[in-house]
């Protein structure tokens, strides 16, 4: 049998990166499929194979590939210059349309990715509050800064102690995770024991909306209104992380006054498909970023590659081709494809759920309900979600080894039937095969 082309790129990344792998994330066995074009909501590999994509790049390509006004703008950018050290119009344009957009972002900061905009956020609400600890919750996932790679994938927190955090893998600085605090997700009474014990040290809590890893489930208005308060009668600051769920809507993931936040770290669909992140929050905290501050304690955050006209000009043109209507219209989908996600559990008869709000979708095998991360725990070591996810695959639909799947702008509901009849498929075949 001849050896795929995915099979002979990875036998030649073994030569030269570790494991073959430069992302963590996209590490599979026996190796990955190595992607060479899209266009539109399909994707194709370098043996050939075309793909319905749901993966868009961990979310980010809202637009799919190849939208045309994004090619447009990033054609002409580079036509004027890749990249400068001065600062360009084009990050002005892209601040003034996330400022407009979002009643909380009075003041924006680009970074070059999701994670460092979670880093700069907690950096500045240190330097505004003085203190140095910082709450997270138990399963989320915030990137790769230090104090927030705590408990992602560990066991769900026991008990009403407060837990110690557990780095998440080698590399991690004990040293940083003294400066953290792992809080249940949505549970008011367990969090506010938590919170209260080192209340004077806190700097924010870090809380993403619709937290992925989590389970893709929704933050409850009652702890929404908790964490609120709480932080504003302790004086520190509430954070959100919409990198992901930014997505959601028009002005991101729905939230209302008083609720809103005081910084909020984005990145993802805001850069058109080129590397990004921002963020943004009230004109007093963002303060702590300007170097004009007469008492020179600026937070300092600089970056060869910060603010690069590409990723604005790209970043502008997406954002652009995302009216409201768009944003409502990719969101019935979104239901569509959950409502016809649980049909397909029911009709093939293997217990499974779905879970996700507007174009973000999550699906487990096993549980009939995930209302938590320990639920989601439990159902994330079924080794049935992972053969799904390949069964999937090998008829020609990608979500991510989660089961989380993003819909974008080209796809429609001829796009999401096809979703729905292959995990049909794929669910019948696991029942009639079931290794
Ligand atoms: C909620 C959340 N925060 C932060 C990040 C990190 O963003 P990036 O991968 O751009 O560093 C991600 C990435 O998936 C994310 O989902």
């Amino acid at each position: 049998m001849t050896m795929s082309l995915s099979h002979a790129a990875y036998r030649r990344a073994l030569r030269v990166m570790p494991g073959g792998n430069t992302r963590t994330s996209n590490f599979e066995k026996p190796h990955p499929t190595y992607l060479v074009c899209g266009s539109g909501a399909y994707v194709t590999d370098v043996d050939g194979r075309r793909y319905l994509d749901f993966q868009n790049n961990f979310t980010t390509l809202i637009h799919g590939y190849g939208h045309p006004s994004v090619v447009d703008a990033i054609r002409r950018q580079a036509g004027l210059g890749l990249s400068f050290a001065g600062p360009t119009v084009a990050e002005i344009e892209l601040a003034e349309l996330l400022v407009e957009r979002v009643s909380y972002f009075e003041q924006i900061r680009f970074t070059n990715t999701g994670s460092e905009a979670v880093m700069i956020a907690i950096k500045a609400a240190r330097a505004y509050t003085g203190r140095d600890l910082i709450a997270k919750c138990d399963g989320a996932y915030h990137g790769n800064y230090d104090v927030v790679e705590a408990n992602v994938t560990t066991p769900p927190l026991a008990g009403t102690e407060r837990p110690t955090p557990k780095g998440e893998h080698s590399g991690v600085a004990r040293s940083a995770l003294s400066d953290c605090l792992i809080i249940p997700f949505n549970d008011i009474e367990r969090t506010r024991k938590i919170i209260e014990s080192a209340a004077d040290r806190l700097a924010a809590i870090v809380v993403d909306p619709l937290p992925s890893r989590i389970g893709l489930i929704a933050i409850s208005a009652d702890y929404l209104t908790f964490l609120r308060n709480f932080t504003l009668r302790n004086s520190s600051l509430l954070i959100f992380d919409q990198v992901l769920s930014f997505r959601l809507g028009y002005g991101g993931a729905p939230v209302a006054k008083p609720n809103f936040p005081d910084l909020c770290a984005i990145g993802k669909i805001i850069g058109g498909g080129l590397p990004i992140g921002a963020v943004a929050g009230r004109t007093d905290i963002m303060a702590v970023f300007d170097p004009a501050r007469a008492d020179r304690a600026c937070v300092i955050h600089s970056g060869t590659f910060t603010a690069n006209p590409l990723s604005m000009a790209a970043g502008l043109a997406a954002m652009t081709a995302l009216p409201r209507s768009e944003f409502d219209r990719l969101n019935v989908l979104g239901a569509q494809a959950r409502s016809l996600i649980a049909e397909a559990f029911a009709s093939v008869g293997i217990k499974g759920t779905v879970t996700g709000e507007g174009s973000l979708f999550r699906l487990f095998v096993g549980p009939e309900q995930v209302a938590s991360y320990a639920d989601t725990f439990a159902a994330a070591h079924d080794p049935r979600l992972r053969s799904v996810v390949v069964r999937m695959r090998e008829r020609k639909v990608l979500l991510s080894s989660i089961g989380l799947g993003a819909l974008s702008t080209p796809m429609t509901g001829t796009d999401i039937a096809y979703l729905a009849e292959t995990l049909e498929e794929a669910l019948r075949s696991l029942k009639s095969e079931p290794t």
